[in-house]
């Protein structure tokens, strides 16, 4: 397995004296997809829903989020006035989330509602500030993938059509959840800049290009037909972030919390042989060891997110250690600020 798990002994020790030290001055929150090395210093682990969720509740001044970009920019739009929030590595930066640019979904919006169409965008947590800066002031809102059903029915509710952003793969597996039939879903081709097509115009659900490396291009659906026949009758569960083309051929897709909520249920139970789970392999391993002798959990692929990983022990340390100094802290433009937390809201009141 070609993980790192090397933070050193002295690292380790050093952290948790500061954590110590800095006591109820500081929280240390962490995404699922974190690893072994940094989730044991954490305060609150959870995915983005859950992490976004507890923000408003903290009340220690320092904030450090160990996961990505855009993660540790919605807790800067849910924090209190005077507290501050870290990020260990600030190239830690969603690759899905690179693949909008807030300029171009502007100039899209502008164009699609330009014959007075109503578009409502919705947009994946996973993108920037920016982004959902620009949703906001167009009327949309934010979606993770624990909402992702509720919010685009909230959104196709809003207006003539819908534009997903930025994962294709997501907005196609919950279109299919409610039943858009496929003709009315379009994937926009932002490159080419071609929005005036006669699919574009009808489409119900406009999705734009974007999608996760991880899940898209290593985890396969010949590999849910693999672990079928070598597992026949066992489950196979993926996150929505997979192509509909894998989704399709497994046994259930859901957020993270739902991934690590069923193999919990699956090694309660004790009644499979074996549960494949495609998502992000630190979290994958993690339940692979929590659940050891009770089910065997199988990955679908080895595929650890590199931008998380930016995030490694000594990182965090460095972080610590500067914190007075506002070492690695996240400032947003304030201008920013009001239109993205409107999304963001919408989201909140839209899932209490
Ligand atoms: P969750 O919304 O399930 O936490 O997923 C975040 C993510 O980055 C998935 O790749
Ligand atoms: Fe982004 Fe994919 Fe990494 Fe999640 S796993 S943070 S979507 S690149």
């Amino acid at each position: 397995m070609d993980i790192k798990t090397c933070a050193s002994g002295s690292t380790e020790a050093r952290i948790e004296e500061l954590r110590r030290r800095f006591g109820s001055d500081l929280v240390i929150l962490g995404h699922h997809y974190q690893s072994d090395d940094i989730v044991r210093h954490v305060d609150i682990v959870g995915d983005s829903l859950e992490l976004a969720r507890r923000i408003p509740d903290i009340e220690a001044r320092n904030i450090v989020f160990c996961g990505v970009y855009f993660m540790a920019e919605s807790a800067c739009l849910l924090a209190r006035p005077g507290q501050r929030v870290f990020l260990p590595d600030h190239e830690a930066d969603c690759a899905m989330a690179r693949m909008a640019r807030a300029e171009d979904v502007e100039r899209v919006l502008e164009r699609l509602s330009a014959s007075g169409r109503k578009v409502v965008p919705l947009a994946y947590v996973n993108s920037s500030l920016a982004v959902k800066a620009v949703v906001g002031r167009f009327g949309g809102a934010v979606c993770t993938s624990s909402n992702a059903k509720v919010m685009l029915e909230w959104a196709l509710a809003q207006g003539e059509s819908v534009l997903f952003l930025p994962d294709r793969n997501l907005g196609r597996n919950t279109a299919r959840i409610l039943g858009i039939p496929e003709d009315k879903q379009v994937v926009l081709d932002i490159a080419r800049d071609n929005l005036d097509t006669p699919e574009v115009q009808g489409a119900r659900l406009l999705l734009w290009p974007g999608c996760c490396p991880i899940h898209e291009s290593f985890m396969k659906p010949d590999m849910v037909d693999a672990f079928h026949r070598h597992f026949p009758g066992c489950r196979v569960l993926v996150h929505p972030e997979c192509s509909p083309e894998v989704v399709e051929r497994c046994d259930g897709a859901g957020s993270t919390a739902y991934l690590i909520k069923e193999a919990e249920k699956a090694a309660a139970e004790g009644k499979e042989a074996a549960l494949c789970i495609g998502t992000e392999f630190h979290l994958v391993r993690r339940l692979m060891e929590r659940h050891a002798g009770r089910i065997n959990i199988i990955p679908l692929a080895q595929a650890t997110c590199a931008d998380m990983e930016k995030v490694t022990a000594e990182r965090l340390l460095a972080t610590l250690e500067g914190l007075e100094e506002g070492r690695g802290e996240v400032h947003v433009d304030e201008a920013l600020k009001a239109p993205a937390r409107e999304s963001l809201v919408r989201m909140l009141e839209n899932c209490r």
